[in-house]
């Protein structure tokens, strides 16, 4: 059985899962068992060994960018939201996702905050008000997205729709090509996207940056270890 995941009162949420088999598969990993193992998985052993960008890496970059209207998109357990600092005690908070569990986890784990849900998938038209937030955090959701890149562009030009004037797109994705990865990066890269995980061997550090660009006055992409860090407004 599902878990009810409460619907948000001011955002209306998209109710199927969409049938692109490609973007099932990106966010079908996240159960509800997964998820209870997922903060000692990606960021006590994959995050500093494989990736090699420590969780405080990422918690630096919502720090600097997060802002006291926010949509988080691509949650799993939230827990980098739960780590960083917001600049208002009482932030207004949206999570999207696709996956319920996801939606359902995170909203657990930040509900002080309150936030409203919206279940939707990143590379289809939002349906959230445009001018909603002052920021977007989209961490390890791009490598997930079927595609390449320049597909998965799409979201950048999403992200800006919400945005209101001046505000910060960040995040942070793992690219297949441009970044070096070590042996277990290239392992891990391999079995996730053959099983339909990751999608990111075609990504290439070039296409962010650039498709950024396209979309976004003023950009910064950063490489730490296999991972980049992006922020754009
Ligand atoms: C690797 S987790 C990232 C979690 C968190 N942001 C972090 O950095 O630790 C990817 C999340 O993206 C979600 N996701 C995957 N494909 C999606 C899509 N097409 N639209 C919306 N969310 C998606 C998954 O359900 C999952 O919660």
């Amino acid at each position: 059985m599902e878990p009810t995941v409460p619907s948000s009162p001011t955002v209306p949420s998209v109710p199927s899962v969409p049938a692109d088999p490609s973007v099932r598969a990106g966010q079908a990993l996240y159960t509800r068992s997964f998820l209870r193992a997922y903060d000692t998985l990606v960021y006590r052993v994959n995050s500093p060994l494989t990736w090699r960008c420590p969780k405080a890496r990422l918690v630096a970059l919502y720090d600097r960018h997060v802002s006291a209207r926010h949509l988080d998109i691509g949650v799993a357990t939230g827990v980098l939201l739960d780590e960083c600092r917001f600049p208002v005690p009482m932030p207004d908070l949206t999570l999207m996702d696709l996956n319920p569990h996801s939606l359902a986890t995170a909203s657990h784990r930040l509900r002080r905050y309150a936030p409203r849900l919206h279940r939707a998938d990143v590379l289809r038209p939002w349906g959230l008000p445009a001018g909603l937030v002052d920021s977007v955090g989209m961490f390890h959701l791009l490598h997930c997205l079927p595609g390449t890149l320049q597909d998965k562009a799409v979201v950048f030009e999403h992200a800006r729709q919400v945005l209101r004037p001046g505000g910060t797109l960040f995040g942070a994705t793992i690219p297949g090509t441009g970044v070096r990865h070590n042996r277990s990066a290239r392992w891990q890269l391999s079995l996730a996207n053959r099983r339909g995980i990751m999608c990111n061997r075609r990504d290439r550090l070039e296409d962010l940056d650039a498709a950024l660009g396209k979309v976004f006055s003023d950009h910064e992409v950063t490489v730490v270890g296999s991972v980049a860090l992006f922020s754009a407004r």
